[in-house]
């Protein structure tokens, strides 16, 4: 084994004693709580558990958080009312609708409900345009985590060049941008790359976002390169008699056995890139604050 874990709960707990200080101050000077609403719709387990995560870290924090759980057959119509009244509540500055959410309902235009102002998640068109041109912006949380992660372990990013495997609105198009901006040479790849193992053995910094378990194996990655590895997928246990028992355990989209020997630094999955999602959630509902309260840009 050559590879450096690097540890997300470590950096996420640093991150959240961050917000969490902030958050005090924010309440001892301005009298301004930060607000958090969370709303699931259904009964996904594993959505279950973020959403829960993320209600009592939120707590934890010093923050004002409130959860709506709505039943799977909420009516759009309901979902909207729902969003509107959050984004209408001056104690709530920051809110998140989890995802997925089920099929009949049309994700974007709930979304698009969600004031850019008070859109943690970044999602929204405004947030995301305002990250390209360069702008203010809230950016979306599992993208900002990854690049602290990157910061943490690498310094400065310059020249670097950076491969993003997935292209999808919450994670590969943001952490682009992100890595773009500071100052990476980044390709985004997907699933018609052409000979993605090459274009992955060119990355220093390879970010995996794909979704699916293992995909990246040790030969595709550059000796001493950062391996990021976003994926949480479920799988069954390696142990046919577990995995008979239907027992199932969590891995990310990268081979970590085979990582570990090649690549300089890789993120494990769970306890890698996952805590950061939350801790930034936290950073993101206190900027989002404090940018309603005028006290940042
Ligand atoms: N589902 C999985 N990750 C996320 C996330 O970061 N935000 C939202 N809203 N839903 C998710």
């Amino acid at each position: 084994m050559s590879a450096q874990i690097i540890d997300g709960r470590i950096h996420a707990e640093r991150l959240r004693a961050e917000v969490g200080a902030e958050v005090a101050l924010l309440r001892a000077e301005h009298g301004l709580q930060p607000g958090l609403a969370v709303v699931l719709v259904g009964e996904d387990p594993a959505s279950l558990g973020y959403v829960k995560s993320k209600g009592e870290q939120a707590l934890a924090a010093g923050m004002h958080s409130v959860t709506h759980r709505l039943p799977a057959d909420t009516r759009q119509d309901e979902m909207i009312r729902l969003v509107a009244d959050l984004d209408a509540d001056p104690l709530i500055h920051g809110i998140l609708v989890q995802l997925p959410l089920p099929k009949h309902l049309d994700e974007n235009a709930v979304i698009a409900a969600i004031s850019p102002d008070k859109d943690v998640d970044g999602l929204s068109v405004a947030n995301a345009g305002r990250l390209v041109a360069g702008l203010p912006a809230l950016v979306a949380c599992t993208p900002t985590g990854c690049l602290i992660l990157l910061k943490a372990t690498l310094g400065d990013l310059t020249g670097k060049r950076a491969v993003v495997v997935g292209r999808s609105l919450l994670v590969g198009k943001p952490i682009a941008q992100l890595l773009l901006a500071a100052d990476c040479t980044v390709t985004m790849a997907h699933s018609r790359t052409v000979d993605l193992p090459a274009v992955c053995r060119e990355a220093d910094i390879l970010v995996a976002a794909v979704g699916r378990p293992r995909m990246i194996r040790g030969d595709w990655i550059k000796p001493g390169a950062c391996v990021i590895d976003v994926g949480i997928n479920r799988v069954p246990f390696d142990h046919p008699e577990q995995a008979a028992a239907g027992k199932t355990k969590i891995v990310g989209d990268v081979n970590y056995k085979e990582a570990l020997e090649v690549a300089g630094w890789v993120t494990p999955a769970p306890g890698g890139v996952g805590p950061m999602t939350v801790a930034v959630l936290l950073h993101n509902t206190v900027l989002a604050a404090k940018r309603q309260a005028g006290l940042e840009i």
